[in-house]
Parts: structure tokens; C-alpha cells; sequence
């Protein structure tokens, strides 16, 4: 009995001490030179591993240098564009797996409003202010320190910088958790002042340089998106998708109707737009699905973030040999950008992107990775 009773306590201890294992799949964090700035600044990347994924994060713009996910047969490859070399990220990134601030995205004639106070920020696209000007943060060079299952990147934006108001100190935390990247953005700031940050990687789920993104299946969870202008700024219609190209309520392959002659298709050659999640604001749920049948791999993009940018790399010219010597053709890489709405300063109907002094913004996204076994079934 004595016996039978302390094999069943050995076994229980045996399958627990497995389940313990599994639950607490450590990340492996590592570290390694990425070189120098020309002012001397250096630069490392942290390689986040858990077994599953890989994660390398640089110290400069909070890039997202690899993210290595498993394909249906369990082979790994990268499936974020980028380049091999420091050096090329410094002088041409159309912002690859960068950590886009203080205010991703637009903001129109590089001017708004803020308690009364008019504020201009740099023109770098057009008449309009890109991703936090001409030196966003992702040109920043940011501190980092492992935490458990990843890093936190920190950045101080002085009062001011790219003509934005207050001291921002800003921090991300980019961790691995069993098949997710989870990116966890906090800031703070001693004026008022306006805040949006996101990460701006281009996924391609066959692999970094491996075709177009055309074939990808791709779900919005929303029913609404925000109409451009001819310079991309929203006029400030929320606009039903139903009965037009930007309708991903139900899986859809990419290139089925990006070519599609819809107006707004023209304006942002292709898909270049925000679209207004149907989500409790604040609350972590599903902004996007996206799966690559060839592959077999899906991304599943969750946010608390109210908006996600859907761009299909209508920019990418074909000019860009990026990572193992790859060319990036035409829409060979897109992004999920979880985001407030662009112009939201200008825009007193979207979400408010203004930080008060004194308070606290906060935002998580999880970029969660799985695989579908039969090409044409559900899973
Ligand atoms: C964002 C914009 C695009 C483009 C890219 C960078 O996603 O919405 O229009 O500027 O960044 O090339």
C-alpha cells in the first residue's frame, strides 16, 4: 500500500515537474554588438528565444531586426523584412520593424492644437508630419535592460524634441511568451502633450524576400475605416466597409481587390489606411488575422489599441536589397500597425491621442504566431 501510494506521489511529482517546465519555458536573452553610430554611440541587438519563436530587437529605433516563427512542418525562417548591417538602417529604413513615435503615423500640414497652443512638428512627407518627423524615435538609440522573458527598451524625449511638448520618457517592453511577441509601450510626460507608438514591421509569413504578400489571407476584426484625403490624412469619416475592398470581416486573400477601382485604393496605391476596430477600447483583443497558405503560418495581431494600419508595402520599389541579399519587390512585406487614429490631434471625433502631464499611456500588442496543417481547411 506504502509502496503504491508513493510510486502515485512520484508520478504526480514527475507529470508536475513536466507541466512546471512547460509553463515556465524560460527566454533565452542574448546579447550582441550591433555596432557603432557615427557619433560613436554603439548599438546592440537582444535575441529573445523561447524554444518556439525568436525575437531580435535592436537598441536603435527599438527595431525588430528577426522574428523567426515555425512553418507547418516545423521549419523556422524569418518572417519580418530588414536588413543585415547597422549601417543600412541608419541611411535608408522605411521604418522596418522600427518603434515608431512620438506620434506614428500622420499629422496634417505638421501642425495641431493643444490647449490652445499651437505646436508644428517637421513636414517629412509631403505637407504632412510621418511617424514623429524627420528624427522619430525610430532614429533613437534607446536604453535597454533584460526583464523576465525579454527586454525594456527606454527613451527620454526632451521637452520640445521634433516640436513636440514635454519631457516624454518613454519605455517598451518587447517579451516572448510561449508563440507571441508581446510589446508593452508606457509613457509619461511632464506637459501635456500628444502620444502614439507603434511598431512598424513588415511581415511576410513565407519568409523575409521570399514573393509578395498578395497570397496572404488576411481578417480585420472591423467594420469601419477611416477615408483618406489625396496625402493620405483621414478626412475624418468613420465609413462603413461593407460592400467595398476594405471589407476583411471575412478572411480574404490580399490581392483579390487591391487593384479594385475604388478611389481610396488609388489614393494610397494599394492598402494604406487605418481601420477602427470593433473592440471594447482598452480592452486586449483581436485586431487581425493573417495566414499565408503556402506556409501554413498565422499571425494573430491582438491590441488595445481603438486602430490598425493595414499597408502593403506600396511603397517598396524594388530597389531595397535587404536581409541574405534578398530584393524587396512591390508589396513583398506589410504591416499591422496598431495604433490611435492618424491626425487624431486634428480630429476632436477619433479616440484622444493627448497625454496629460502627470498621467499615464499605456498600450500592449501581441504578435501571436501558429500554423494551419491543411492548406484550404480551417486549421
Ligand atoms: C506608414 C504609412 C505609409 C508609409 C509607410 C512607410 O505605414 O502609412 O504611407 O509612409 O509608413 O513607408
Amino acid at each position: 500500500m506504502f509502496l503504491i501510494k508513493a510510486g502515485f506521489e512520484l508520478g504526480l511529482l514527475c507529470v508536475l515537474l513536466v507541466i512546471t517546465t512547460v509553463a515556465e519555458a524560460k527566454t533565452k536573452i542574448t546579447k550582441k554588438s550591433f555596432g557603432l553610430l557615427d557619433d560613436g554611440t554603439p548599438v546592440e541587438i537582444y535575441t529573445l528565444a523561447n524554444g518556439k519563436i525568436e525575437a531580435a530587437i535592436a537598441t536603435y529605433g527599438g527595431i525588430v531586426v528577426s522574428l523567426r516563427a515555425p512553418d507547418r512542418n516545423g521549419n523556422m525562417d524569418d518572417v519580418v523584412l530588414g536588413y543585415d548591417s547597422l549601417n543600412q538602417y541608419v541611411s535608408n529604413n522605411p521604418y522596418f520593424g522600427a518603434l515608431v513615435g512620438r506620434y506614428a503615423n500622420r499629422i496634417a500640414h505638421g501642425s495641431f492644437v493643444l490647449e490652445g497652443k499651437t505646436y508644428s512638428v517637421p513636414k517629412n512627407d509631403g505637407d504632412n508630419s510621418l511617424h514623429g518627423g524627420a528624427r522619430g524615435f525610430d532614429k533613437a538609440v534607446w536604453k535597454a535592460k533584460p526583464i523576465k522573458d525579454g527586454i525594456e527598451l527606454s527613451y527620454v524625449s526632451r521637452d520640445g524634441e521634433q516640436g513636440y511638448p514635454g519631457t516624454l520618457t518613454a519605455t517598451a517592453r518587447y517579451t516572448l511568451n510561449d508563440n507571441e511577441l508581446r510589446i508593452e509601450y508606457s509613457a509619461t510626460a511632464d506637459k501635456p502633450t500628444v502620444v502614439n507608438l507603434t511598431n512598424h514591421s513588415y511581415f511576410n509569413l513565407a519568409g523575409q524576400g521570399r514573393g509578395t504578400i498578395l497570397q496572404h489571407q488576411l481578417k480585420i476584426t472591423a467594420s469601419r475605416f477611416t477615408p483618406v484625403d489625396s496625402t493620405l490624412i483621414p478626412t475624418g469619416e468613420l465609413r462603413s466597409v461593407e460592400g467595398t475592398a476594405f471589407d476583411f470581416r471575412a478572411p480574404t486573400p490580399i490581392g483579390q481587390r487591391i487593384d479594385a477601382n475604388e478611389d481610396q485604393l488609388h489614393k494610397g496605391k494599394g492598402y494604406d489606411h487605418n481601420w477602427v476596430l470593433d473592440k471594447v477600447p482598452g480592452r486586449l483583443s483581436e485586431a487581425a488575422e493573417l495566414y499565408d497558405p503556402g506556409t501554413g503560418r498565422v499571425l494573430h495581431v491582438l491590441t488595445t489599441e481603438p486602430g490598425l494600419q493595414f499597408y502593403t508595402g506600396n511603397f517598396l520599389d524594388g530597389t531595397i536589397i535587404g536581409k541574405q541579399g534578398r530584393r524587396y519587390a512591390w508589396r513583398s512585406g506589410l504591416c499591422l500597425e496598431t495604433q490611435h487614429f492618424p491626425d487624431s490631434p486634428n480630429h476632436p471625433n477619433f479616440p484622444s491621442t493627448e497625454l496629460k502631464a502627470g498621467k499615464r499611456y499605456h498600450s500592449v500588442t501581441a504578435f501571436k504566431f501558429s500554423v494551419r496543417s491543411d492548406p484550404g481547411g480551417k486549421q
